[in-house]
């Protein structure tokens, strides 16, 4: 498609963690009428398997933006704890996913003004998070702010359904797995060196109980994209592992 069949088109977005909508330009197809498509390299797979640290490395390397989605599903967890709602209660819960008022700005995350970087980390926000993943009417509600982070020149995301659900049509889909006792070690250390007090048996039980329940649920469970690459990191380390992501975007010519 050459330069003269684009021309310049214009759209309002909701940016990264923001509940105000800014106006943009984008780039259209004048033949097919549609936003131009911004490259998406999707990075899905268990809890602890390393893809949060592995998307943002290979986001970097790139220049590329980075989403984290879990954090979403984090925040709308820990907003229905703060706020006392009952867990089982789907609709005040996607009510709250729809206006989340996140701001994500250098590697931090506020919600409604507040830093809440490290209280999303702990495993009762993450097993919440969980829970409440499960229900639909929640991963209806922060779709749109997930599709949003879609912008040039390029987006690396992390999570459980980017590659079959969010971004279906991702330039290159990763799953990543490894060994559960390599993934509650490594969940672990994660811990002790952000100074949560954890037990490594509890976590793993922990660990196993939200894949079961990652893997099961009715909605965008946890499974590899049908044209995924898939990569196991028990014996990789995090280097190792960011460069596999890179050798399989330079041979899809990312
Ligand atoms: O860091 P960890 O892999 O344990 O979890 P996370 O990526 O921060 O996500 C927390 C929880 O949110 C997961 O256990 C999933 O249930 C849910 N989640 C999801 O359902 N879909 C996503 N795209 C991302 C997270």
């Amino acid at each position: 498609m050459d330069i003269l069949n684009f021309f310049l088109g214009r759209a309002f977005f909701r940016s990264a963690g923001s509940s105000r909508f800014h106006f943009c330009l984008v780039v259209m197809d004048s033949q097919e009428n549609s936003p131009k498509k911004v490259v998406v390299i999707t990075i899905d797979g268990p809890t602890a398997s390393g893809k949060g640290t592995v998307a943002q490395r290979v986001a970097e390397s790139l220049g590329f933006h980075y989403l984290d989605s879990g954090a979403l599903y984090r925040l709308t967890a820990l907003s229905a704890l703060q706020a006392d709602l009952p867990l089982d209660d789907v609709t005040a819960i996607a009510a709250l996913a729809q206006e989340l008022p996140c701001v994500f700005r250098h590697g931090r995350v506020l919600l409604a003004g507040e830093d809440v970087t490290d209280k999303i980390r702990t495993e009762e926000v993450g097993n919440t998070a969980s829970k409440i993943a499960a229900y639909q009417p929640v991963r209806d509600a922060l779709k749109a702010l997930q599709v949003s982070f879609r912008q040039a020149p390029g987006l690396v995301t992390d999570g459980r359904d980017m590659g079959t659900v969010i971004f279906p049509d991702a330039d290159l889909k990763v799953f990543l797995t490894a060994d559960v006792a390599i993934r509650a070690e490594r969940r672990y250390k994660q811990l002790l060196e952000n100074g949560f007090p954890a037990n490594i048996d509890t976590l793993r039980k922990d660990l196993e109980d939200r894949d079961k329940r990652d893997s099961e649920r009715k909605s965008s469970p946890l499974r590899p994209a049908a044209d995924a690459v898939m990569l196991d990191t028990s014996s990789l380390d995090i280097d190792e592992s960011v460069q596999r992501v890179l050798d399989a975007c330079v041979e899809k010519k990312i």
